[in-house]
């Protein structure tokens, strides 16, 4: 594959036969645009030229504003593993708001306790905080962790996201040169870029070098024990262990943020399948069950840090919404089902995924494009309901971190994040960032619908 690909007319091309196959959602795209920034709240849903405007969804498909019934892989950016709106949890919301329960914030409720008790005993927790997002719970995360050591450093992995809170926006977005990651924003306080320190997934020896070098500066470590936007790439065994052994040797917090791999491939935290307990996690995504439900779980003698017992050091009160009485519901509902149907759900969604991945691999190959697929399990994890397709421009190029797949010198990451998406729209298939995740509700003839789009796509970026 010759590289670096123009692709400006290309981009032209599908953007003037998507307003032509879309032209209520473009009009709608006008509209929105006078009131909201870009035309919506969430950057990563505003496609360029515009989105899909949905008017509704079920299962693994959703509908738009003018008339197409689109096959999802974003799934809730990947929070909805039973498909959208699943039975199981809308018919329990829709008996409680019946009955006069569920937008009664505010007040504590039994519920809550049921959801905190499947959560401890699904990951190990000894304590939960709820919260209203995943950024929430890292920023919270890494305060407690700050004022648990007395120390100010927070160590990420560079293309690691953990939301959009202070510490989570360095080292987000990649930048060739020296030094590849970058702060994502402007607007944060000064002294946040030298508060974090960046290093690099799967490379235990450069966390040792790190690890020592800041060593009694150093807060916590936070790491996702599978890779989510920075590519989908499982952690190596060797290297959470040796975090592990780390953080204990130098006094650091670790901290797994779960927050797409919670629940995602096991009814309860992924660290247990290493045999790694973090000192802290955080779950959000699918275990609000469609919901806006985050927890930071964990040790009890740092968590107590925002309670009576621990002085309230750490303001961390969790906000207006958390544990709210219907997020509850969808949570409890939800995470019952996947504790219940364990056996079926994730052999499933892990068959599926391996169908997903070889069928996007399969349908480039057909047309002499190579893609390899990052989303893999790996030796400790059991089956990955994830998939992205990569496209290296070497086909012995490893992709095990970041560092491989977001480098345009390595990976045509145009061709990934953008030509894919716009040109698999045209097919009425979704995607974003590339890729996303099953949901027990595809299916096989989901998965060979997928594989036809990516043929049309590849017949179009060799065109
Ligand atoms: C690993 C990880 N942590 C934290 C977040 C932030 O979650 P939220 O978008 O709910 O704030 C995300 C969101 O994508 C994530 O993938």
């Amino acid at each position: 594959m010759p590289k670096p690909r123009n692709y400006s007319k290309l981009t032209n091309d599908l953007a003037e036969e998507y307003a032509r196959h879309s032209p209520k959602s473009a009009a709608l795209n006008e509209r929105a645009r006078q009131t909201m920034i870009d035309g919506g709240s969430h950057s990563l849903r505003l496609i360029n030229p515009f989105p899909p405007r949905l008017v509704s969804a079920h299962g693994a498909y959703v509908q738009d504003a003018d008339g197409h019934t689109i096959l999802d892989f974003w799934q809730g950016h990947y929070a909805n593993i039973l498909g959208h709106n699943p039975t199981v949890v809308t018919s329990a919301l829709a008996h409680a708001f019946e009955s006069g329960f569920g937008t009664q914030t505010g007040f504590t409720d039994q519920l809550q306790i049921e959801v905190a008790e499947i959560l401890c005993k699904q990951t190990g927790a000894e304590r939960v905080r709820f919260t209203t997002s995943g950024a929430l719970a890292t920023m919270n995360a890494i305060m407690l962790a700050r004022a648990f050591t007395g120390r100010e450093l927070v160590m990420k992995v560079g293309g690691g996201w953990h939301g959009a809170q202070p510490w989570g926006l360095i080292g987000v977005n990649f930048a060739s040169g020296a030094e590849p990651w970058r702060a994502e924003s402007q607007g944060l306080p000064g002294a946040l870029a030298r508060e974090v320190i960046i290093t690099r997934y799967n490379h235990p020896e450069m966390l040792h070098e790190h690890i020592k070098e800041y060593d009694n500066r150093l807060a916590c470590f936070i790491v996702e024990p599978f890779m989510g936007a920075g590519g989908f790439m499982p952690a190596s065994g060797e290297y959470l262990r040796a975090a592990r052994e780390l953080c204990d040797q130098y006094g650091v917090v670790l901290v797994f943020d779960e927050v797409i791999s919670g629940f995602r491939f096991r009814a309860g935290d992924l660290g247990s399948m290493y045999n790694v307990k973090p000192d802290l996690a955080t779950f959000a995504k699918v275990i609000g069950g469609g919901m806006p439900v985050a927890a930071v779980a964990g040790r009890a003698d740092i968590l107590k840090l925002c309670g009576r017992e621990g002085g309230n050091t750490v303001r961390f009160p969790g906000g207006t919404y958390s544990g709210h009485p219907a997020s509850m519901l969808a949570a409890k509902t939800l995470l019952t089902h996947l504790v219940e149907h364990a056996n079926e759900v994730y052999p499933r969604l892990a068959q599926l995924g391996a169908l997903t991945r070889q069928a996007i691999e399969a349908a480039f190959a057909a047309e002499g494009i190579f893609a390899r697929c990052t989303g893999h399990p790996n030796e400790t994890v059991r089956g990955s309901s994830l998939a992205v397709p990569q496209f290296p421009y070497d086909a012995k190029q490893p992709l095990l971190d970041p560092d491989d797949v977001n480098d345009p010198a390595l990976c045509d990451v145009e061709l990934r994040d953008h030509i894919f998406q716009l040109a698999l729209l045209l097919d009425d298939v979704h995607v974003v960032h590339g890729g996303g995740s099953l949901s027990t509700t595809h299916t096989e003839a989901d998965v060979v619908r997928l594989g036809e789009a990516c043929r049309r796509v590849a017949r179009r970026v060799k065109a």
